[in-house]
């Protein structure tokens, strides 16, 4: 069978918004857990963290020419276990690629995609030594460690108001987390948050 231009210009448009509406979609189920009471982070995760993994995720992927759409679905995805079930938490990368096997294969997504995804989920933590393979794996983990850098407003309000740590001992910790976080970069995403990273290492001495 021959395919004219206009068929496949037909064809194509309709594949892009195939997955912009899955993007959509995920997005709403990513912030709609967020939103419920059993949150043990509460909303916060969602507006400080998530969205932020979700930028630099689509960053870094522009940069090391990795598939923007599977990294975005990831980053969407990549803490939903420890969001839907505070008992997931330790091994949220885990479950949470569990989770998105699931959501995916309710919203037909294709399965060769879905695996990509997995992927990027169960290797995104930096505590959990898990080979990264593909450029994909490389955004999203290095995106989870730039929103950290980016957002520490994020991890102070968590260590004083939900930890409630004391002064000095929560400036330790969110110190030691943004260093941790940091070499968990690749260098790509080094220079991008560089001067934050400065920045928030110099608040925090
Ligand atoms: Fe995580
Ligand atoms: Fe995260």
């Amino acid at each position: 069978m021959v395919i004219n231009s206009c068929e496949l210009t037909k064809q194509i448009g309709a594949v892009v918004e195939m997955s912009k509406l899955i993007i959509e979609k995920v997005r709403d189920i990513s912030e709609e857990a967020c939103k419920k009471e059993t949150n043990i982070f509460g909303y916060g995760i969602w507006s400080h963290h998530i969205i932020y993994v979700v930028k630099y995720s689509k960053l870094m992927a522009e940069k090391l020419g990795a598939d923007e759409e599977i990294v975005e679905i990831a980053a969407l995805l990549h803490d939903y276990a420890s969001i839907k079930n505070a008992d997931y938490i330790k091994d949220h990368h885990i479950y949470g690629a569990q989770e998105a096997e699931k959501i995916l294969m309710s919203l037909n997504y294709p399965s060769e995609k879905i695996e990509k995804v997995k992927d990027c989920i169960f290797s995104h933590r930096a505590s959990v030594i898990v080979d990264k393979c593909s450029a994909e794996d490389v955004c999203v983990a290095s995106a989870d460690a730039m929103a950290h850098i980016d957002q520490v407003v994020s991890l102070l309000y968590s260590i004083y108001v939900n930890k409630e740590m004391g002064i000095e001992e929560g400036k330790e910790w969110v110190r030691n987390k943004i260093k941790r976080s940091w070499k968990k970069i690749d260098p790509v995403g080094k220079e991008i948050i560089r001067d934050k990273y400065t920045c928030a290492l110099s608040v925090l001495e």
